[in-house]
């Protein structure tokens, strides 16, 4: 069993989120709102985005200096050319513990069959409205829910684990919060009510828009009776309830009211090869170009290995005006959540 690797408040490596593409069909208005994200947005040429054959490679370097758990985020990851492709390499990655899938789901339906032969075990599909006028208005592409829902449904019936993610905003989607916990419940999924965040620089983020998770929880509560539930693993960003009498949990998101850097073990490699070390942490670190100047995979693993010593990253912890203000930010569509 190979050492942790530590960063310099004791977390040890164990998360790699992979952004395989910074584009995305929809333009949701908490992530890429469609007046910044317009028709000439310069997204990342294709020769930028690192290759399948470099993602594999990466990989398998995070993994053995600890990485148990990958997950690929976007932009949209399945707009990637064959991403099942690309699952079936990391497939194949002795060691790791976990391969998983952020999307909105909307060519979930197209694709559930196959991600699921390539190895892939789960996906977490973001829906924050039941309605579909609401629903379209969010996604600022005037799509309803079938597609999303649809999209649900064939990763259940292919097999794969899901989990359904709303981010919820005051004043725009709060009325649908029991909706969305009953829609949900019946049909079997874990719920996860997500903290509007003040990710990136352009979505307009207020502490007010924020709906925490102490209120989400009360109204739930005034509808369902809930007991708590411990965490699958060291770190879970969700903090989970069980509706009594059922096998359903519910989850919380609560990166604003109640911060969980000091268990954070995630790192993050854009769509063109940067390491983040935080979400919130907008300096990458540069491991394409390095890789394709040459670099032996131990002198690759050095870099990263030194990276993460570095790292002191807490940004949630230290939310604050002055951090609002001055920190500099990374898009979450670059960075992948
Ligand atoms: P599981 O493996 O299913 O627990 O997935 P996850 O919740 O780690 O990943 P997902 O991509 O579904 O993210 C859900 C929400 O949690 C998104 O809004 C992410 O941006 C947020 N999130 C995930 N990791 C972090 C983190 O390290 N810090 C903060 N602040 N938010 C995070
Ligand atoms: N705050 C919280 N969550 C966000 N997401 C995107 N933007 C934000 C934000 N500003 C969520 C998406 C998706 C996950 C990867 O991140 O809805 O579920
Ligand atoms: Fe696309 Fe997801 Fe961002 Fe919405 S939240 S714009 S679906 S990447
Ligand atoms: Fe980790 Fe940064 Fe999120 Fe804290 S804010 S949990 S350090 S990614």
């Amino acid at each position: 069993k190979t050492q942790p690797t530590l960063d310099k408040l004791n977390r040890p490596l164990k998360d790699l989120r992979i952004s395989v593409i910074d584009r995305c069909n929809f333009r949701c208005q908490y992530c890429m709102p469609a007046d910044v994200f317009g028709p000439d947005f310069a997204f990342l040429p294709r020769r930028e985005l690192l290759t399948y054959e470099e993602i594999e490679r990466l990989a398998r370097l995070f993994v053995q200096i600890g990485v148990e758990k990958i997950r690929l985020t976007g932009g949209e990851p399945l707009l990637r050319k064959d991403l099942s492709v690309l699952i079936q390499k990391l497939s194949s990655i002795d060691g790791l513990k976990d391969i998983a899938l952020t999307t909105n789901g909307v060519l979930l339906t197209k694709h559930a069959q196959s991600l699921k032969e390539a190895g892939l075990k789960r996906v977490n599909v973001s829906l924050d409205s039941l309605d579909d006028e609401l629903f379209g208005e969010i996604n600022g592409r005037n799509v309803g829910t079938k597609p999303v829902i649809d999209g649900i449904k064939a990763a259940q019936s292919a097999g794969l684990g899901v989990k359904i993610n709303m981010v919820v905003k005051k004043g725009l989607n709060d009325t649908e919060i029991v909706p969305m916990a009953k829609f949900c419940k019946d049909n079997g999924l874990q719920l996860r009510f997500i903290e509007f965040m003040d990710v990136g620089s352009t979505n307009g983020w207020k502490m007010d828009d924020v709906v925490t998770k102490k209120e989400i929880y009360t109204l739930l509560s005034e509808h369902y009776l809930l007991e708590s539930v411990d965490p699958d693993y060291f770190g879970e960003v969700a903090k989970r309830y069980r509706y009594q009498g059922s096998n359903v949990d519910v989850g919380f998101i609560p990166s604003v009211s109640e911060s969980f850097c000091s268990s954070c073990t995630r790192s993050r490699l854009s769509a063109n090869g940067q390491l983040f070390t935080c979400l919130f942490n907008g300096n990458g670190h540069d491991l394409r170009d390095f890789m394709r100047a040459d670099a032996t995979d131990e002198e690759i693993i050095d870099r990263i290995v030194s990276i993460w010593n570095g790292r002191t990253d807490r940004y949630s912890d230290e939310r604050s005006a002055e951090t609002i203000a001055n920190r500099k930010k990374i898009e979450m569509s670059y960075i992948g959540g």
